[in-house]
């Protein structure tokens, strides 16, 4: 249902045009409150006589009233929305909302919208497929937009049937998915480590591992779309994230990280401890650059750093959880067991590098989930972000 949630819906010069009235409908019948703002290109395919009747409200489509001059306010609509959908949406409209061409009332409100967006384009297949607009599609959503398209054909990589708008229905219930997602984890925080640690020998080098960071950015962004507010706690990583609810703290050293995860973790809910953290650093830090030395071999001293996890399992307190990851090379059971114990941990994530298309750099994962009662469930090899999905429902579970 969408009870009470007021959309915004622009439409845009697109023969799908039509559908928009069907869109109104569903969404009206849902429960939601919706008003529509149409480009001067859309009104060509449908009336503003028939949205109005639809939603009972007259339309917006222009800066200024026509009888009476009044301002139509985008700042106002950016406001009172709950989402923005743009249903159908143009090549050239999704070209001027990438650049921030405001040249109608449409364009102005999507610039001014403080809720989430929703993208469903409509076009032909060689539009569609043109590198200028699955480039502007791209930057859409790394400016945390959400595109609705038909899923592709029976062929993965074919874009048969992509173009074409999304059906209404289709339309409508993911809003729908997306308001109770984001209900989920509303008013928890959740602290999350990511990526490797670097630990400096002298001002050029470092000692680190191949963690790219890409599970524990899932995870936040994941734990973000369903409301939570995150604190993600990141070693150097080559990401960035676009979701509101998400504060980064940028860290380079396990100490560093350790330091911020136990300043931030009394105050949550959930911690999820993802990031591959040097187990070892440098006894000594060189602050000038170590010289070669001709033909002879050094030994270079390490002394261990802090187990995050471990330190927050013991200050753990009831009604806080505490999830964290193994990656094994062998005995892989045994070991995250073992871990789990050790750390005080409500469940653990195990991958093995055994595993094709598991672990490190990579987009995909295959995990294994242990928790304390002794349960055991296997997941099959999945993207890191449904990856990020199974593990926040077992979170909430
Ligand atoms: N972890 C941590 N701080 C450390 C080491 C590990 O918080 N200094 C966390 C990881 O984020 C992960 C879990 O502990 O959630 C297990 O990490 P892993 O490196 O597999 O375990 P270690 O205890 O370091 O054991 P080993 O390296 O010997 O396998």
């Amino acid at each position: 249902m969408l009870t009470g949630k007021k959309i915004v819906l622009g439409i845009t010069g697109s023969i799908a045009a039509y559908k928009a009235a069907y869109l109104c409908r569903a969404l009206i019948k849902k429960g939601a409150e919706v008003q529509t703002v149409i480009t001067p290109a859309g009104k060509e395919f449908i009336t503003p006589v028939t949205l109005s009747a639809l939603t009972h409200k007259p339309v917006v489509s222009d800066f200024f009233s026509a009888n009476d001059g009044t301002w139509h306010s985008h700042v106002d609509l950016g406001l009172w929305a709950d989402a923005m959908l743009i249903a159908p949406a143009t090549a050239s409209s999704i070209g001027k909302m990438v650049n921030g061409i405001a040249d109608n009332m449409l364009i102005t409100a999507y610039l001014s919208m403080k809720a989430p967006v929703f993208v469903a384009p409509a076009m032909d297949l060689d539009m569609y497929a043109h590198p200028s607009t699955q480039h502007n599609l791209d930057r859409l959503k790394s400016f945390g937009n959400h595109i609705i398209e038909p899923a592709t054909g029976y062929l993965a990589s074919s874009l048969e049937g992509k173009g074409r708008m999304e059906e209404p229905d289709a339309i409508v219930r993911a809003l729908e998915d997306f308001f109770a997602r984001n209900e989920q984890l509303s008013k928890k925080k959740i602290i999350i480590t990511a990526g490797p640690t670097y630990e400096k020998i002298d001002p050029v080098r470092y000692i680190s591992n191949y963690s790219s960071g890409k599970m524990g950015f899932a995870l936040a962004e994941e734990c973000a779309l369903r409301g939570a507010e995150v604190i993600l706690i990141s070693g150097p990583v080559q990401l960035d994230v676009i979701h509101p609810n998400i504060r980064r703290i940028n860290v380079e050293s396990a100490e560093e990280m350790y330091r911020a995860a136990l300043k931030y973790f009394p105050a949550t809910d959930v911690g999820i401890l993802c990031a591959a953290v040097a187990d070892y650093r440098p006894l000594l830090y060189s602050e000038n650059k170590l010289k070669r030395k001709n033909g002879e071999s050094v030994v270079l001293e390490l002394t261990p750093n802090p187990d995050i996890a471990a330190a927050l399992g013991t200050i753990k307190k009831p009604g806080q959880r505490l999830i964290g990851f193994a990656l094994e090379t062998d005995n892989e059971r045994m070991h995250a067991e073992e871990k789990l114990r050790k750390k005080n941990l409500d469940f653990i994530v195990l991958n093995s590098l055994n595993d094709t298309g598991a672990g490190f750099r990579g987009d995909t994962n295959k995990i294994t989930i242990l928790d304390t009662h002794g349960n055991v469930k296997e997941f099959p090899l999945r993207t890191k972000k449904e990856v990020a999905k199974d593990i926040i429902d077992e979170t909430i579970n």
